[in-house]
Parts: structure tokens; sequence; C-alpha cells
């Protein structure tokens, strides 16, 4: 039988760290995969987290199993700060999974289980797990243009524009900040339009809410997903830690509905549990088990606050560093002042992205994605010039 499975093919993310890594030379730029790197390029452990992990070991007495739903104090932290009070917590059903990953998947196959007949739309390009998860779940889907490669802008209005599309009882995937792979994100206006048409469409919004404060800072970047929850009778939202908690091995995240009473949040936290249970019966604890150490006590959260600011104002100062100089060949870095988050999409060819990576070591994903925080800022000048040499060729 193995023997008639076809070979699939290598996830581009992944695959592209593995090129980097194969690389000898001294001075590679590494702007692939969506991990963060300090001024010294590396992806340290937080200072709140080893704080935090230090107190578990001394601390826990057993790691016995928890159930399908894990940790709920980690949850009902992890609401708290996502919501803050925009909405009754009763109203939610959570759960929490192995990373955002996880969580995208239960809230997915809860609705796809639910609603057969259901189209779910997705603005184009996104993350690549969106759409493969998407097909291997045998979705309905629509999707529609959300950026304009050539004019490095998003398209104004282009999720309002599915939404009034859309039918009653559609799912729309909206990235709650820090848009990947482009940086660009709806205003708060459209967010309010967005929540108003949904309303009055019948469509459910699934908020991917994956690099939460790492755009314009906390409450800034859960502004939409709350202004949603305030408005809507019914919406999904997925949570990951691993960016803004530095803690992407240890798979931690959470899957929120809102619902419209209590009664229906219970049957909706039935379900993710029967469905998490089927697919990896518990999450790993103890990320989970940190951040709720950390978000419950205060001297660990203006700890990692201050980090997590720290990281946000680096990925701006890059940005501006890069918008000053301006047109570079067939690139306008002037859009990246604009665009928040560790993503911008620039307009290469997939010719010019190999020779970025072949002639001057710079590691970019096929879609002209780069991950601002791959960049030391002693780099900086050198990227410029190489993106210069490839996109005037
Ligand atoms: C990315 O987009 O690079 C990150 O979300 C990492 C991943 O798992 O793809």
């Amino acid at each position: 039988m193995f023997a008639e499975l076809p070979q699939q093919p290598a996830d581009t993310l992944l695959s592209l760290i593995k090129l980097h890594n194969a690389d000898e030379r001294d001075a590679k730029i590494d702007l692939g995969v969506g991990v963060y790197r300090n001024e010294n390029g590396q992806t340290p452990v937080f200072g709140a987290v080893k704080l935090a992990e230090q107190r578990l070991v001394d601390t826990q007495s057993s790691k016995s199993y928890l159930g399908p739903e894990g940790d709920v104090q980690f949850v009902a932290s992890i609401a708290t700060l996502a919501l803050a009070d925009a909405v009754s917590h009763e109203r939610l059903a959570g759960l929490q999974t192995p990373g955002g990953t996880g969580a995208l998947r239960l809230a997915l196959e809860l609705y796809v289980n639910n609603a057969p007949d259901g189209t779910i739309w997705v603005g184009t390009p996104t993350w690549p797990v969106h759409m493969s998860m998407l097909l291997s779940l045998g979705a309905k889907v629509s999707c529609f243009d959300y950026y304009d490669i050539a004019s490095q802008q998003r398209i104004p209005g282009a999720n309002l524009q599915a939404i009034a599309k859309a039918k009653r009882g559609d799912l729309i995937l909206l990235h709650g900040c820090c848009h990947n792979p482009t940086g660009c994100n709806p205003d708060l206006a459209e967010w309010q339009a967005m929540a108003t048409a949904c309303e009055t469409a019948g469509v459910i919004p699934l908020v991917d809410l994956a690099y939460h404060g790492l755009g314009e800072g906390l409450d800034e970047d859960a502004a939409g997903v709350r202004l949603m929850a305030k408005q809507l009778p019914e919406m999904l939202f997925a949570y990951s830690c691993d960016k803004n908690f530095g803690l992407y091995r240890d798979r931690v995240g959470a899957v929120f509905a809102l619902c419209q009473n209590v009664d229906d949040s219970e049957r909706v936290k039935s379900n993710f549990a029967v469905l998490a249970r089927n697919n990896w019966s518990m999450p790993p604890d103890h990320g989970g088990a940190v951040v709720s150490a950390i978000l419950r006590d205060q001297e660990l959260r203006e700890n990692w606050q201050s980090e997590l600011q720290a990281m946000q104002e680096r990925l701006v100062r890059l940005r501006l560093q890069l918008a000053a100089y301006g047109k570079v060949g067939s690139v306008d870095l002037r859009h990246l002042a604009q665009q928040t988050g560790m993503f911008a999409m620039l307009p290469l060819t997939p010719d010019a992205i190999v020779r970025l990576r072949e002639k001057h070591a710079v590691y970019m994903v096929g879609n002209g994605r780069i991950n601002v925080a791959g960049l030391l800022e002693q780099d900086v000048d050198r990227f410029v010039s190489a993106l210069d040499d490839v996109s005037r060729a």
C-alpha cells in the first residue's frame, strides 16, 4: 500500500529553513519563516517565560491528564487578553489547542461538519496552511483578491464585497492583525463595516489572531476582533501564543466560539472537546501553564509586556528604516511604513527571488513575502542593494 502513496510536495516555508541552514555563506539573510528575531538575529526565550518556567518546575506536583479542554485558567486568561470586556465571557466556548494551527483546525472542522453547504470565503494571498487545511477538510472555498501585488496595497473593501456576496451561514476567514503575508490590515472603520455587514448577512467570521501585540500594541491589535465580538451573535476565533510569547515549539493556542447564550456555549464546548479528543486527545500543557502563570502574575505580566513591546518597536523601526529607501527597482519600500507586523509582500518575480537567494544569500518565500524581523539593522543596506540588483535586471 505504501508504494502507491503519492510523494507530497515539501512545505514551502519549512523547506526554506532547510535551504538556509545548508547555505555555508557567512553573510546570509533569512527573511523566510515567520519567527521573530532580535537585533542579534536570535529568537531568545522571553525572560518572563524563563521565570514562569522556573516557578512551574518548583511548584508543579503532577503531570497527570488535564482533559481535551486543556488548562481552563489558561483559556480564561487568553479570552481576557484577546477580548478584554468586549463581551460576557459566559457566551464563550473556549478550549486550549496545540498552537494556533490546532485552533484553526478545530474551528474549521466544527464549521465544515455542521454547515456542509456553507462556503468559506478566503481573501488571498493568505497563510498557505489556511488553504491546505481547507482542502484537507473538503471545505467549499471561495477565494477573492485581498491584495494587489503590483501596487503593493490592500484592495479596499475586498472583505466587505465578499461578505456582500456570501449567503446566510457562510464563513469568512479574517486575519485579526499583522496580515500574513501582506502586513496590510483593515482599519477600524472597515472592521466596523465588516461587523455590520456580517450581522446583516448572517455571515460568521473566523478571526485568526496569531500575532497579537506585534503590530501596534495589545489593545490596538485586538480592536477588530473586539469590535466584532461586541456586535455579532456568533463568531469564531483562533489564538496563537507562538510569536507573542515566543513559545513556538511548545505549541500554545486556544480556539473560541462566541455564542448567543450560555446553553449554546456549553454545547459548542462539548463539540470542541470531542473534536480535540479525536485529533490529539489533549493539548500539551507546558506552554499553556507558562502563559497562564505570566498573565496571572502582575510582575511577570509587566515583564512580558515590555519584552513584547520591544519586539513591536523593533519591527516598526525596521519598517521605517526600509521605507526611507523609497523606490528600489520595482519595489516601493515606502509601503512598509504603513503596514504592521512581521510580514510584507514585495512585487518580485520568482526569478528575482531565486537570484536573491543564489547570488546574494537572501532567503525569502517564493511569493515575495519577507519577514522583516529577519533583518539585522546593519544588513538593511546590503539587503536593499540586493533588491535593487535583482528587481532591475
Ligand atoms: C509563517 O507564516 O512563516 C509562520 O506562521 C510559521 C508557519 O508555521 O508557517
